[in-house]
Parts: structure tokens; sequence; C-alpha cells
């Protein structure tokens, strides 16, 4: 049987992204729509375990909506991963009166979550929030949208340089493990190729591919290259490879980095993050735990925290497509 709800914890964990703040506003004030209270737990589960937390109303969430980055701070807790953290975690939660957990955070978030909800049989929800839309169970995470926008607009900047020089840039952005950002933000940029790390189209295609651009009359080209893709060379290596191959090339590196994750959210993000917090307090009133609440065919549905976590994001295929024709 569930218990009655009284105060719900609320924290961002993991890789910071833009939307997050927008989220923590959506569940408190969530919250106080349905009179409940509301507590911030600062720094991620590092916080939980030192009982770092302040009570939130509807007033502490004045003027975040516009806001990159998370107030409540993120950290990557070593201490959570061990059964003594999370004891003193779960210590901190009964003493504060804290009844359900909403996690902000990706897939490794998820997971501390579900390990403590096994232990405690506490109530957990996660919100995905992560630049790299690599979640299973939402088409977008918090965050995704407003990276693509700033990859586009710095790569447009870029653009300029490249094609007042004729030069060739490699362009590096996030994505360890996933190549969405990568492929929509170069499409969107139009680039000339881009790797990610679920396609190795290989280094040949990439020759073929800056040779064709020299015959068809192009004079400067853009390659947008995701941190975790597969050529097993990184953007510096393949830049004095690019080089030994085509010495007429003249090539430049930008890698993008933390900028990525920086900024105020887009409209889209702050609308997604309202959406999601309230879907989130209101699950846990209903009872509901273990799962995370996502977009899909624009609307807020729920996925089993476990499949969003072992769950695998397609890359779009038609997307590389997509790229290939319009990069002719
Ligand atoms: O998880 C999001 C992400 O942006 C990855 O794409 C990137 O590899 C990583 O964060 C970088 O994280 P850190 O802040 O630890 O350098």
């Amino acid at each position: 049987m569930s218990k009655t709800i009284k105060k719900i914890g609320v924290l961002t964990s993991g890789g910071d992204s833009p939307g997050m703040n927008a989220a923590i506003r959506s569940v408190v004030r969530t919250c106080a729509y349905h009179n409940i209270g509301c507590v911030g737990i600062y720094r991620g589960y590092q916080g939980m375990i030192e009982g770092d937390f302040k009570e939130l109303g509807p007033r502490s969430v004045n003027n975040i909506i516009n806001k990159g980055g998370t107030f409540l701070k993120s950290a990557r807790s070593q201490e959570f991963r061990t059964p003594e953290g999370r004891k003193l975690a779960h210590e901190n939660l009964v003493k504060e009166g804290i009844d359900a957990l909403i996690v902000i955070g990706g897939d490794g978030s998820f997971t501390g979550g579900l390990i403590f909800n096994t232990e405690y049989d506490f109530p957990v929800i996660g919100i995905p929030g992560t630049i790299d839309n690599d979640i299973y169970g939402t088409s977008h995470t918090l965050g995704y949208d407003t990276a693509l926008n700033t990859v586009v607009e710095v790569i447009d900047k870029i653009r300029d340089t490249a094609s007042s020089h004729n030069r060739l840039f490699l362009v590096e952005v996030m994505g360890r493990d996933a190549g969405h950002i990568a492929l929509n933000a170069g499409i969107g940029a139009g680039a000339e190729e881009i790797l990610i790390p679920e396609e190795d189209l290989g280094l040949e295609r990439l020759l073929e591919s800056l040779k064709k651009s020299k015959t068809t009359g192009k004079t400067s080209s853009i390659v947008v290259i995701a941190e975790g893709d597969k050529t097993g060379k990184n953007v510096f290596e393949l830049k004095d490879y690019v080089e030994s191959n085509f010495p007429e090339y003249d090539v430049r590196v930008s890698v993008l980095g933390h900028m990525q994750r920086g900024g105020a959210p887009s409209c889209f993000d702050r609308v997604l993050a309202s959406r999601l917090g309230v879907k989130a307090v209101e699950s846990i009133l209903e009872g509901k735990s273990n799962l995370m609440v996502g977009l899909l065919n624009d609307k807020i549905e729920l996925t089993p925290l476990e499949q969003a976590i072992k769950g695998h994001t397609e890359i779009n295929k038609e997307l590389l497509r997509v790229s290939d024709i319009m990069s002719i």
C-alpha cells in the first residue's frame, strides 16, 4: 500500500543541462498547488548524504525559468555508490520528513535512485535531464533542444570564418556515447560530413567526401564530430590524417566543450520541463514509483526507470541519409 505523501524531495544529479531549473520550479510549484511540502536537496545524492536541504515554496523559484545550470547544484557522488552512504542518505530523508524523491538527471542518476528504492522501498520518479538525448522513454531529454540551438549558432559563426579563409573545420561536439547532437546540429548547420558513435562510417568515406567537396566546387567545409565517434582517432589526430592525405586543405579544429551545456533554456525546454515536473509530482501523489516521465508523441508518458536506464535510443537512419543528400 502506498503511504500518504506530505513532502517531496527534489535533486539534480550528473551533468547539468539547460531546463533543470525550470523543472525544479515546476516540481516546487506543483507541490504547492497540491498543498504538500517540497525540499530542495543540494549537490545531488551527496547533499542527501550530508543533509544539505532547504524547504522550497513557490516564491523560492522566482526568476529561474530562464536560467541555465541548476541552482540546486549537481554532483556525481561516489559515497552514494556505497551502502553506508545510502544509509546515511535515508536517515536524513526520514529526519526531514521527506516521503518521496524526484531525481532530475541521466541514466547514472536513475540507477542510484533505483538502487535506493530497492533498498529502502522509497518512492522515486525520474525526470530526464541531459543534453545527450540518450535516455530511452522520451523523444527529448531536458537541455537537448537548447544544446542543439547553441551548437548550430556557434557553427554558423565558424562557417563565416571557414568560408572567408577557404578552410576545413573539424568541429567536435558533446556526445560520449550518443550522436544525437552531432547528427541533428550537423544537419541544421549544413555540415559536409557527420561522425557519430553509433555508426562507423570509416575514414575512407571521410576522405572520399572531402575529395568530392573539392571537385564539386566547395571552397570550405565543416565536419561535425561527436566526441565518442568510432573512427578511433580524436579530432586532432583526424586533422593530421586529413592534412597528410590532402595537403591542400587548410584544416582547423574547434572543440565546443562545456559551452554546450550552458545558457538559457530554449522555449521548448522550458515547456517540456514544466510539463515533466507536473507529471512527476502527480505520479508520486497517485502512489507511483520507479518510473521516469518523458515525452512521447507530444504526450507526457511514464516508462519504468529500469527500462529508461537499459533501453537503447536508436539513431534516426533517415537523418543519416538526409545528411548525405544535403552534402552533395
Ligand atoms: O553526459 C553529458 C555529457 O555532456 C557528455 O556528452 C560528455 O562526455 C560529458 O557530459 C562530459 O562531462 P563532464 O562534465 O564530466 O566533463
